[in-house]
């Protein structure tokens, strides 16, 4: 397959650090050092499904697809408004597609993980077009009052159309069961027989040890995809890595011993949006010229789980 279209959609408020230190024991100078955020856009009066429909056209007006002619939808994101029916299929309705769809939580790798699950409809030649939409609202899950985890993230949409091609030259997924590390309880309905006791716990973060998983798993993900690919880190012309922290692209931008310009970010004014980073961070790259035909791009991204993934694809 290859990537054939991008869109994106960012809510309109945008928050700044200086915002945040009016209400929070926080500072610009600590947000900034510590993570590189300076500000983040967070959902106010949209609806996320709104946003997921809204990249999901621009990504089809790009691919000059007609949404008639998707094969699957793959949607990833963590929470949102509904529980039931899935994101996917209101997507679907959205666009006006009438294809089979599916939402996969995989946190922030599901951009990734979405790939290879398309791919693997590719290979078996059941689709010609498949559009993935990541769609993610996490400033809804942090406890706004907890300085330690709703300054890192911002909320978005990103989507892309795949077609048929042979642009994708690697993909490896991982996954590490880690359940302390980052995580949050929901309150479910009540019912006569509920025995145990149920609490509602917004998002919960072991900062340092996620830190050091990131790191770890993106430098393992990112040697595998280029190994398989008989690729060194010097023949990439793009590193597109999960917008979580500077740090860690700085980090993992230190291991493979490659020049700054080689890694486009977008966490200054962005923070981390989840899954929707990765397809947020394309669609901009793509938007503003920066690839050319034949460039090589790496994207790599993790999250709660822990999950893991990057993906090498020839522009
Ligand atoms: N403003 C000011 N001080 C803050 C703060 C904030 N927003 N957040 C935390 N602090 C304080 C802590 O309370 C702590 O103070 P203490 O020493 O008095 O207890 C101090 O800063 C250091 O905290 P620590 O957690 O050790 O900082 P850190 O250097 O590890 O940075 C993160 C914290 C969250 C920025 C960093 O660990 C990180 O980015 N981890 C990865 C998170 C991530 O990517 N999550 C999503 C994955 S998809």
């Amino acid at each position: 397959m290859k990537i054939a279209g991008t869109g994106s959609v960012l809510p309109s408020k945008v928050v700044t650090n200086e915002m945040l230190s009016e209400f929070l024991d926080t500072s610009d100078e600590w947000i900034r050092t510590r993570t590189g955020v300076s500000s983040r856009h967070v959902i106010s009066h949209e609806k996320l499904e709104d946003m997921a429909v809204e990249a999901a056209v621009k990504a089809l007006e790009d691919a000059g697809i007609q949404a008639s002619q998707l094969d699957f939808i793959i949607c990833s994101n963590v929470v949102n408004e509904y529980v039931t029916p899935q994101l996917s299929c209101i997507i679907q309705g959205g666009i006006g597609a009438s294809c089979p769809c599916i939402d996969i939580n995989c946190a922030c790798a599901g951009f990734i993980y979405a790939l290879e699950m398309a791919e693997s409809f590719y290979k078996a030649g059941r689709v010609q077009n498949v559009l993935v939409v990541c769609a993610e609202e996490p400033t809804r899950m942090t406890d706004w009052s907890d300085r330690r985890t709703c300054v890192l993230f911002g909320d978005g949409a990103g989507a892309a159309v795949l077609t048929p091609g042979d642009n994708i030259k690697s993909i490896r997924l991982s996954a590490a069961s880690a359940t302390d590390k980052l995580w949050q309880y929901r309150l479910l309905q009540p019912t006569p027989y509920i025995e145990k006791e149920e609490v509602e716990v917004p998002l919960q973060m072991k900062g340092q040890d996620v830190f050091k998983f990131a790191v770890k798993a993106a430098a393992t993900d990112i040697s595998r995809v280029l190994d398989d690919a008989g690729l060194r880190a010097g023949d990439v012309s793009h590193f597109l890595l999960h917008q979580a922290n500077i740090r860690i692209i700085q980090a993992i931008r230190a291991y493979l011993e490659q020049p700054d310009s080689r890694f486009p970010v977008n966490i200054h004014d962005h923070g981390n949006s989840s899954s929707s980073s990765c397809p947020i961070l394309l669609d901009e790259c793509r938007r503003g010229g920066r690839f050319k035909k034949g460039d090589v791009v790496v994207m790599s991204a993790f999250g709660a789980g822990f999950v893991s993934g990057a993906v090498v694809f020839e522009w």
